[in-house]
């Protein structure tokens, strides 16, 4: 089976730049020249995805006329959608202690070179009106917009190149998108379904997985493990409850479990694109978009990132598939939505995120028509390991 077989990467081929062998040689010798800048745990994530290819066709960190185009059309210079700006925010000082080089060595947040920036521009960002458009609020009570808004207000831009990637915590789940690639075609996957959280996987995750995996060849689980907020729950707890669910529950053989190493934005129909577009790199030909994506409080409507879609989703060349709000139905004894099921909420297992963890706190399972005791044993133990960090502290 030949490679023409999975879908291609947006833009036609996978952009990131990780030179190998002497390549790499020249490149850390060249970067031992540069002057240092030290990146936020925010573009240490971008960063990562621009290198290793997740961000096709993006180069590099955006210069003023594709940041302009974004702002304004939803579009790079070259016309290709794309929802986010991606840029290296950096302060005046940085720059004026850097200005006159051509080229920067990127560290990440704990001093580790990272890789090398070639600098072929640096302007101002908007960064109300990148708020006001992409988050479609300028609120600073939204995380991704406070993150935009605190933001040095100079953004360095140019062609980057990886040449170490920093330690996620999980060596055998990370792979760049030619790597999930190479194991899909080795599984002799054509369709194959991605699938991003950034939660536990609960039963509603499940269901909406296991519809996708009736017509598709393979699932791409694919958790977001960058930078999340303080409440969302740590990755590495995440990824026991992945693995711990998909030895019990999923086919061997069916499902591939891998890092994304992206940070998250929280912007809802925006950043919605943005994942199916990564996604698409890592060489998805389907895309799971279900109630609220990449949502955070009550900022977006229910389906909006669905909506998001309507009209570009043949230009993206991913298929996405829409999910209506999944739960256990008590009547139907199955998983269910409105789609599939006549009975009403009174009918239904439905569990808000603030009570699931107040139970989780104090050591209860939630339901199993909510979440799978396995899963929720692992949340409970993480939980009491907290907690007692918390009083030691
Ligand atoms: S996200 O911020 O990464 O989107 P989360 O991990 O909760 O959040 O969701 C992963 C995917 O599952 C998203 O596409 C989301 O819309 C979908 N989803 C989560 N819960 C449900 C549910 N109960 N019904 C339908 N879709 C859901």
């Amino acid at each position: 089976m030949s490679h023409a077989d999975l879908t291609p990467p947006y833009g036609g081929r996978l952009t990131g730049r990780q030179p190998a062998g002497t390549e790499r040689a020249a490149a850390l010798e060249r970067a031992a020249r540069l002057p240092r800048l030290r990146l936020s745990e925010r573009s240490l994530c971008d960063a990562v995805c621009l290198g290793s290819g997740a961000y096709s066709p993006l180069a590099g960190f955006m210069g003023r006329a594709d940041y302009a185009a974004v702002l304004d059309d939803m579009r790079l210079t070259s016309g290709l959608i794309w929802p986010i700006p991606i840029t290296l925010p950096v302060t005046v000082d940085e720059w004026a202690s850097l200005r006159g080089t051509d080229a920067v060595a990127l560290e990440a947040p704990g001093g580790s070179l990272l890789g090398i920036l070639d600098v072929d521009d640096v302007f101002e960002t908007q960064p109300q009106r990148e708020a006001e458009i992409v988050y479609r609020t300028t609120d600073p009570a939204h995380p991704g917009v406070a993150a935009v808004l605190s933001a040095p207000p100079l953004a360095l831009a140019g062609p980057m190149t990886l040449l170490d990637v920093p330690d996620f915590g999980f060596p055998d789940e990370y792979r760049t998108p030619a790597q999930t690639r190479a194991v899909f075609q080795d599984l002799g996957w054509k369709t194959v379904v991605g699938f991003q959280t950034r939660n536990p996987v609960h039963r509603a995750h499940e269901y909406l997985q296991k519809v996708a995996l009736e017509t598709v060849d393979g699932l791409l689980l694919h958790p977001l493990v960058g930078l999340t907020k303080d409440d969302d729950i740590p990755a590495d707890v995440r990824m026991t409850c992945y693995r711990t669910l998909l030895a019990k529950y999923y086919p061997p053989r069916r499902v591939v479990l891998s890092i994304f190493p992206a940070a998250m934005r929280y912007a809802g129909p925006r950043e919605a694109v943005l994942h199916a577009i990564a996604r698409k790199n890592y060489g998805c030909s389907h895309f799971i978009v279900g109630r609220d994506h990449a949502g955070v409080g009550s900022y977006y409507g229910t389906f909006d990132a669905q909506r998001m879609f309507d009209d570009i989703e043949d230009e993206l060349g991913i298929s996405i598939l829409r999910f209506d709000n999944a739960s256990w139905c008590n009547v139907c004894e199955s998983m269910v939505t409105d789609k599939t099921c006549p009975h009403g909420a009174g009918d239904r297992v439905t569990l808000s995120g603030t009570k699931v963890r107040e139970m989780l706190r104090s050591g209860r399972r939630p339901p199993p028509e909510f979440s799978r005791p396995e899963v929720a044993d692992i949340l409970i133990a993480a939980m009491a390991r907290k907690g007692e960090t918390a009083s030691a502290g």
